[in-house]
């Protein structure tokens, strides 16, 4: 497993947007706050069903700011948590430091992805070959969880290290397609290895001032059609339209798990 020890000196976290993306997540909760809680209680129930009959040892991938997880009914519920997420805010720190069965794991979810673009910056202009630089890399845990949680990052994963590969690099259309795909099978073939939920953000609508559905677009490529347990709802990510600056943004989130609910 790749840990990322020396954080500030393995990986430039600023330099590939992750801070900015924590406290943005932070700030627009706060705008959205009646929109947002409606979408984070679906996840803490979903979770809270899906992990119901299980026990022992929890893996937390995506676990950021804990606004979307039920965290002290999991923690009297499982002897060990592990959360992880390339950067924990102070105030997660603060909220987990309250349990003595929890602990904060820094790492990246893609394997090591970040650090192998991050040396990239170094041979700019080089001509980008997927094949050569990441295919081969796999997260992978030391822990034997009996059960893992994908909490709402299958499509994060790929974001800021696509922006960043996009400044840096000259990988084309279809490169970013390949990555974007790969990163998300990967990710589903590491949590199918394990009794598992998964809840995640698969399209963005795009609405105008009076609610008309302008346009959607996908942002995730991997199927769910195997899941028998599914849930699906819509998230109101942004009617203030600071996301997109000309539409207001929703989110169509599926929730699986291969637990019965
Ligand atoms: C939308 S948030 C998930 C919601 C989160 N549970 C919360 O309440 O804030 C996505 C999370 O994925 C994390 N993330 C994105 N790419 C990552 C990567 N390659 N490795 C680890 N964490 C990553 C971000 O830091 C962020 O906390």
């Amino acid at each position: 497993m790749q840990f990322i020890k020396n954080i500030k000196q393995k990986i430039k976290l600023s330099s590939l947007g992750f801070l900015a993306d924590s406290k943005g997540i932070e700030r627009r909760y706060n705008r959205e706050k009646k929109n947002w809680d409606i979408h984070l209680n679906n996840t803490k129930e979903f979770i809270l069903n899906s992990t119901k009959l299980h026990s022992g040892t929890l893996l937390v991938l995506g676990s950021g700011r804990l606004l979307d997880l039920p965290l002290e009914a999991l923690s009297k519920h499982f002897s060990k948590i592990y959360l992880y997420d390339i950067i924990h805010s102070s105030k997660a720190k603060k909220e987990v430091s309250q349990f003595n069965n929890i602990e904060l794991i820094t790492a990246d979810i893609t394997g090591g992805m970040l650090n192998e673009a991050y040396k990239l910056k170094r041979k700019n202009g080089q001509f980008f070959s997927y094949t050569n630089h990441f295919s081969s890399i796999n997260f992978e845990t030391n822990f034997n969880p009996d059960f893992v949680i994908s909490l709402n990052i299958l499509n994060q994963l790929d974001i800021i290290l696509i922006d960043y590969l996009k400044q840096k690099t000259d990988i084309s259309a279809h490169e970013i397609k390949k990555l974007r795909i790969d990163i998300q099978q990967k990710h589903l073939r590491f949590i199918q290895q394990y009794n598992h939920c998964l809840i995640a953000d698969i399209e963005e609508e795009w609405y105008d001032d009076n609610d008309k559905l302008i346009g959607i677009k996908p942002t995730v490529f991997v199927d769910f059609n195997d899941y028998k347990e599914q849930k699906k709802w819509l998230w109101k990510f942004d009617t203030s339209t600071t996301y997109y600056s000309d539409r207001k943004t929703y989110f169509n989130v599926i929730a699986v798990t291969n637990s019965s609910l």
